[in-house]
């Protein structure tokens, strides 16, 4: 491979078909799909590979279900999610035919109802509950808690059936879905939220909705401070058992929405260091790539395991590894010891093919850094 001469994520895209595999077969002997949430990496070559391998997908914009139909996922395999919705982009979910939506609120729902009428069309749409669970995580990612502008708990229900009622020849209820927050470890708060939406799903049963479906979202954490391979996939089992076991006696198919758990620990971004500036305080690692590629160490306080790629053995130093950005919440990483580092290294950021190029910008007109695809050890694709 040519030396990289600008920042680089490179993915390897046999790690994302172990976890995937790992997944599906931890639903072995249920029904279950599984729709990668794209949010996490919308990379066209990754949607790709996952639809090959049997995966849909969970969008959450029209800019995403465009990105999944262009990469050839079918789709009666695409999910719409997200809060916003805009009648275009219901409009074209549903002339698509999309698999289903997920609704946030009545007046959403309306929305639809209103536009597959104007269209003669069914809709099939699933209603996303807000279990008012805590899982534990970071505020910014906690998403079925009763403070969050996610979901809707059951004083909705009334509101949603009339809805159905009235709209009968447009609406139909497909099942119930959940997405609790990400980066969660803790199994019993799924197990929790997975029972209230029983609950409701039994409710809607009764009123004579024929439900089939049962979405629960995504969440499934990997531990971004120590690689404990063995122990992930042992958690996806966990999980999957988890799922089967409370959701057993329900005649659905089960869909999930993994993001984070399928794609993080196979991506590195790669920056090299421009310059070493010591302080009285600080050793600074000033690379060429930083918040504005990988954002996470800004805006949660993220973590991300550092690897030197140099043969370095001699002294350890403390470092700040940062970026250009003209901020000071431009940091990858602080107080890392590190093998003395020199003008001219490379260095990979670890386990970042999870929201770091989906939310990576241009701030300060600074490239996009380049995505290079490994399989089997080589190269495959560079876009
Ligand atoms: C509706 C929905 N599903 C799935 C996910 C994926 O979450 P994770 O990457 O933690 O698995 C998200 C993430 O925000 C989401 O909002």
């Amino acid at each position: 491979m040519a030396a990289l001469d600008q920042p680089a994520y490179i993915y390897d895209l046999d790690d994302i078909a172990l976890r995937f595999h790992a997944m599906n077969n931890a639903f072995a002997g249920a029904r279950h799909t599984i729709h990668y949430a794209m949010k996490a990496n919308s990379n066209a070559a990754i949607l790709r590979h996952l639809c090959a391998l049997g995966a849909g997908v969970d969008t959450v914009s029209g800019g995403e279900i465009a990105r999944a139909l262009a990469a050839g996922v079918p789709a009666d395999r695409i999910i719409f999610s997200g809060v916003a919705k805009t009648h275009q982009e219901i409009q074209r979910a549903l002339t698509a035919r999309i698999k289903q939506i997920n609704v946030e609120s009545p007046q959403e729902l309306l929305r639809i109802a209103d536009i597959a009428r104007q269209l003669g069309m069914v809709a099939n749409v699933a209603f996303r509950l807000n279990p008012n669970v805590n899982p534990k995580t970071h505020p910014y990612i906690t998403t079925g808690f009763r403070d969050n502008k996610f979901g809707m708990d059951e004083s909705f229900m009334p509101e949603l059936s009339g809805i159905l009622a009235d709209s009968s020849k447009f609406l139909r209820l497909r099942g119930l879905t959940m997405h609790i927050g990400s980066l969660l470890f803790d199994l019993e708060v799924f197990r929790e939220a997975i029972e209230k939406v029983i609950a409701v799903h039994d409710t809607f049963k009764a009123q004579g909705h024929a439900l089939d479906r049962l979405d629960i979202g995504g969440g499934l954490g990997v531990d971004y401070d120590n690689a404990d391979t063995a122990r992930e996939f042992e958690l996806i089992a966990e999980y999957g058992r988890m799922v089967i076991q409370a959701t057993r006696g329900l005649d659905v198919e089960l869909l999930t929405e993994p993001g984070r758990v399928l794609v993080a620990r196979a991506g590195v971004l790669v920056g090299r260091v421009q310059y070493i500036k010591a302080t009285a305080q600080k050793t600074f690692a000033i690379l060429d790539t930083g918040m504005h590629h990988l954002i996470r160490p800004a805006l949660y306080g993220a973590t991300h395991r550092i690897l030197p790629l140099i043969q370095g053995t001699g002294q350890q130093i403390m470092y700040d590894i940062v970026g250009p950005i003209c901020e000071s919440s431009d940091f990858l990483a602080k107080g890392v010891s590190l093998p003395q580092l020199k003008q001219g290294d490379c260095i990979a950021i670890a386990d970042a093919g999870a929201y770091g190029f989906a939310m990576a910008s241009q701030y300060n007109s600074h490239e996009l850094p380049a995505e290079i695809m490994v399989a089997a050890g080589r190269v495959l694709v560079c876009e």
